[in-house]
């Protein structure tokens, strides 16, 4: 069977890249319902794990559910012989750290794999030092090496804003965000672009950047999570590591987030990643302590109040606000 290749936006664009074979990308079925696709790609089996493997991210999740509802469609659509212009995917990905923006790269990737958009599926991750050289002559070659390789999958920038220096006069970032342009619209058919950051400094950024913001397609906001959502964050967690909270303990993780919420360096899940490692620490602490005792399975499983209460985010507070501004461990 000579099926033409289930890849709609090379195949929706004629050019010398989309003579390039596609050895990963599904093969163009004759799918003419939205259930055929799904079971096809098995987009709906990624779909179905973001919604449970991650607490919350309600709207983000949404959002996720329409994009891949606009693919689908559109590869009905070419299914249906109808013309489809290539969908410009790049993304812009706001929140606070922790939120949970690098896992959704992670699946948004993988669905867009799936569903035949991008030929490998593959996240690299990158920040401004990654693209942006120090001397004359040294920004292109990096810039172009990091596109190379994020060729065929999603190349996530974070804290993309940090590319644009106005105050530096001769600053090279801007030399990487004009390739990065000129990629973003020949190569739609082969690489996705996440922008990730702060809200308020990416608003500025695309400000002073509209060729920018002009190709990004889709806008994510990633909200704080609650206290009862970080509770339940530290819940997969721990059981994921094969941990659980011990009487009280759950109570302890309570108060300790409460606390911790407060802080300036508060980062969301990512600080609740932290907290749960270092309380692991003092877990293997106290039962190194006492050598001789033979331990059971659920000892060595079971994170007990005292590990969580000798943080020093315990004691910091009793002494009162002196010690308040230093982040909480
Ligand atoms: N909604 C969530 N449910 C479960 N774990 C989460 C969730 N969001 C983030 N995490 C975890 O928190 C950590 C930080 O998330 P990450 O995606 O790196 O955040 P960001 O990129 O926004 O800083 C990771 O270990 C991730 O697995
Ligand atoms: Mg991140």
């Amino acid at each position: 069977m000579n099926a033409p290749r289930f890849f709609i936006p090379g195949s929706s664009m004629p050019g010398p890249a989309s003579a390039r074979p596609e050895p990963d990308a599904p093969a163009l079925s004759q799918a003419r319902s939205v259930a055929a696709v799904l079971a096809e790609t098995q987009v709906e089996s990624v779909l179905q794990e973001l919604d449970e493997e991650l607490v919350g991210l309600a709207s983000v999740k949404a959002r996720i559910r329409d994009i891949a509802a606009l693919l689908v469609i559109a590869k009905l659509r070419l299914n249906f012989g109808l013309a489809a212009q290539a969908p410009s995917l790049h993304m812009c990905f706001t929140g606070n750290p922790g939120t949970g923006k690098t896992t959704v790269a992670g699946r948004m990737a993988t669905i867009l794999h799936r569903l035949g958009y991008i030929r490998k599926g593959h996240v690299v991750s990158v920040t401004r030092d990654d693209l942006v050289g120090q001397y004359i002559g040294h920004t292109a070659p990096k810039t172009r090496e990091v596109i190379k390789r994020a060729m065929g999958g999603v190349l996530f920038i974070d804290e993309a804003y940090y590319l644009y220096r106005p105050e530096n006069e001769r600053d090279y970032g801007q030399e990487a965000i004009e390739i990065l342009l000129q990629m973003m619209e020949n190569h739609r058919d082969d690489l996705v672009v996440i922008l990730a950051g702060y809200e308020d400094r990416m608003d500025i950024f695309f400000q002073s950047n509209p060729g920018m913001r002009s190709r990004i397609a889709h806008h994510l906001e990633f909200p704080d999570y609650s206290a009862e959502e970080l509770m339940q964050i530290a819940q997969t967690m721990l059981t994921e590591a094969n941990y659980r909270f011990g009487p009280g303990a759950q109570e302890a993780f309570a108060q300790y987030l409460e606390l911790r919420l407060t802080q300036p360096q508060f980062a969301n899940a990512r600080s609740v990643r932290n907290a749960l490692d270092r309380m692991r620490l003092r877990q293997a602490s106290r039962l190194f302590a006492d050598p001789h005792r033979e331990l059971s399975a659920s000892e060595l499983t079971t994170l007990a109040p005292a590990d969580i209460l000798a943080s020093r985010l315990f004691s910091n507070n009793k002494e009162g606000a002196s010690h308040a501004a230093s982040p909480g461990l």
